[in-house]
């Protein structure tokens, strides 16, 4: 048994979620703030890579949620380059940090998660259900991450805020980097909505690959 995985992100018009230098670029409309925070109290954990750590320093909690009633945040982070002052390691929210055998860093949170010698996401998965009760997760970055969880088929539910701009750039990131493993057919995808949000649209998919999981958030 394992969560439900929710992918969520916002791109430019020209599927960009960041500039070239990686460095964050407001792409959602306030329309679409509003549709993230209401998705985010949905969850029972927010999920990102280490790299929109670096990035963004996000605080990964809904605005006006105390300590117990914000979702855990999770951090996938093999080789402990989570910024100690990073704003995710603050008081807001619970926070693990998922990491491997050869990470020598302690790190100041709940709960630190070893999957092995590198991540692994079905181990990791399968313990969050299990050990910590945690039936539902909200992806939200970066596209390394993503990719990863695409890879394995991992993913129950794609969704995309696709906002009126274009950030351009060859190397800027997109939703689902990674090696390019899929190039080759793609993983198909069932549109279930496509909605107008302020100056963009989420468009809601199904992947049609993997156990996609009936219970949603
Ligand atoms: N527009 C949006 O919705 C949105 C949302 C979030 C982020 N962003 C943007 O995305 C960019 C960051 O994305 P990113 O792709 O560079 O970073 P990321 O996906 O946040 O983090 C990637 C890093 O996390 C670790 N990691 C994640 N999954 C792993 C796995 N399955 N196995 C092993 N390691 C794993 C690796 O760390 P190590 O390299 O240390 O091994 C990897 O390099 C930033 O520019 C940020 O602004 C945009």
């Amino acid at each position: 048994m394992r969560p439900f995985i929710h992918v969520n992100c916002a791109m430019s018009a020209d599927g960009k979620i960041a500039g070239v230098d990686r460095t964050q670029v407001r792409i959602s409309s306030e329309e679409d703030m509003v549709r993230v925070k209401a998705l985010r109290k949905k969850y029972d954990a927010i999920l990102v890579g280490v790299g929109t750590i670096i990035a963004d320093d996000p605080h990964l909690t809904v605005k006006g949620l105390d300590y117990n009633s914000n979702p855990v945040r999770i951090v996938i982070d093999p080789r402990g380059r989570t910024p100690d002052d990073a704003l995710v390691l603050n008081e807001a929210a619970p926070t693990i940090i998922v990491t491997t055998e050869g990470c020598r860093k302690d790190f100041d949170c709940e709960e630190t998660i070893v999957t092995g010698k590198t991540i692994d996401l079905a181990r990791l998965l399968e313990e969050l259900a299990e050990d910590i009760g945690i039936e539902s997760i909200l992806i939200e970055g970066g596209g390394e991450t993503i990719a990863s969880f695409f890879r394995e088929g991992l993913v129950d539910r794609y969704s995309v805020y696709v906002g009126g701009l274009i950030i351009g750039g060859r190397e800027s990131p997109t939703p689902v980097d990674g090696e390019g493993w899929i190039s080759g057919g793609g993983i198909k995808l069932k549109l279930d909505s496509a909605e107008v949000l302020g100056d963009g649209a989420v468009l809601t998919y199904t992947p049609l690959h993997g156990d996609s999981k009936d219970k949603g958030a």
